[in-house]
């Protein structure tokens, strides 16, 4: 019989028998930590500002629960990068429920309008960046649907989406106005990585040109918002500017963080659970491969290990490593614990009382 605090064989993370469900436990299987996603919220409540000031990003978790407890710690807007996202929000009782995702399609706009149809209550915002998805979605707001707006998403030269930083923008703003439907600005930089000084340099740039968008827009009457910024720049965003920021990936915080985001202090809370399930010279074979880990990683830094990613196929990941046994269970940090969680339905969640619940979440629903 184990006890509760005595080390389990762990080749990434220093966990004890407390932090894996108790048997019996099929793997591979996600795990999550609650304690831990609340600590990393108050963590990034606070260099936000506060939870007014925090517009975070369900695409990391993807789970009803989260949102509930981050409602329950006064933060009453999200982002979304899906609709069945967007629809999870509203169901949760949102304040303001943003897709964060400059969809022109008619098919996609059009279930946009159907979820604010259905949840009146909660504000809805859309983004765009160009005249034809101006075109697109006016043709879906013409008739009332008092709760949507939206924004305009620019560009801070990340080339992935939005407008660029110019009368282009300026713009788009002013059709929104005509349209009575702007809400303001978007800007995603997840561009940005490197040592925080030149985060921060970067970030100041970025604040200059929306505040000369500002002035542009002011004279023609035209005021809003912006809402800026993810997990690497979201500390940076001068509040003068940026009303909200939105990051995301600190729900479950990830191997990188740590790495690189030392001073938030953020603590993985999302795991792999696997088993060993075979053994050779030297190497073993875990029960994970790139359907329970997320690939979009280069293979070796997939998932924190003491010792060497050998190979990752479908169903398997063989490491080089001292310690693991057939049979030992495992409890892997990711790289990207973001579309890790996109891999499952279900998560085992350590409650904060230390239970070990099943929580649904939308796995790879779109
Ligand atoms: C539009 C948008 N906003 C916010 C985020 C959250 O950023 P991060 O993952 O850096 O926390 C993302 C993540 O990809 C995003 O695409």
């Amino acid at each position: 019989m184990m006890r509760d605090n005595e080390p389990i064989q762990t080749a990434s993370h220093r966990a004890s028998r407390r932090d894996i469900p108790a048997d019996p436990v099929e793997t591979p299987a996600f795990v999550v930590h609650e304690d831990a996603v609340l600590r990393n919220l108050e963590k990034t409540i606070k260099v936000s500002g506060g939870p007014a000031r925090l517009m975070p990003h369900v695409k990391t978790h993807r789970a009803p629960w989260v949102v509930a407890a981050l409602r329950n710690k006064g933060v009453e807007a999200f982002k979304a990068a899906t609709l069945a996202e967007l629809e999870m929000v509203a169901r949760g009782g949102a304040r303001t429920a943003t897709l964060a995702f400059t969809t022109v399609n008619p098919a996609n706009i059009a279930r946009f309008v159907r979820c604010a149809q259905a949840h009146p209550e909660t504000n809805f915002v859309g983004i765009l960046d160009s005249q034809y998805g101006l075109e697109a979605w006016r043709a879906h707001l013409r008739n009332g649907q008092d709760n949507i707006r939206m924004r305009v998403d620019l560009d801070p030269g990340f080339g992935r989406t939005g407008a660029p930083m110019t009368d282009a923008a300026v713009d788009l703003a002013a059709g929104l106005h005509e349209l009575n439907r702007f809400a303001g600005w978007h800007l995603y930089d997840g561009h940005i990585h490197g040592p925080v000084e030149e985060r921060r340099v970067r970030v100041e740039a970025e604040a200059e040109a929306v505040r000369k968008l500002n002035e542009r827009l002011a004279r023609k009457g035209i005021s809003g918002d912006l809402v800026a910024g993810g997990s690497y720049t979201f500390d940076l965003w001068p509040t003068d500017v940026a009303q909200f920021v939105s990051p995301g990936s600190w729900t479950y915080s990830s191997a990188s963080h740590d790495r690189d985001l030392p001073n938030l202090n953020w603590e993985p809370a999302a795991f792999v659970l696997a088993t060993v399930v075979s053994e050779h010279d030297g190497t073993v074979t875990l029960d994970a491969g790139a359907k329970a880990i997320a690939p979009d990683k280069p293979l070796k830094e997939r998932f924190r290990i003491n010792g060497e990613i050998m190979l990752i196929a479908e169903e398997h990941a063989v490491v080089r490593t001292e310690g693991l046994a057939l049979g030992d269970r495992i409890l892997l940090v990711p790289e990207h614990a973001c579309t890790t969680a996109y891999l499952y339905d279900r998560a085992w969640v350590r409650t904060t009382s230390g239970g070990w619940e099943r929580r649904d979440q939308l796995g790879s629903t779109r």
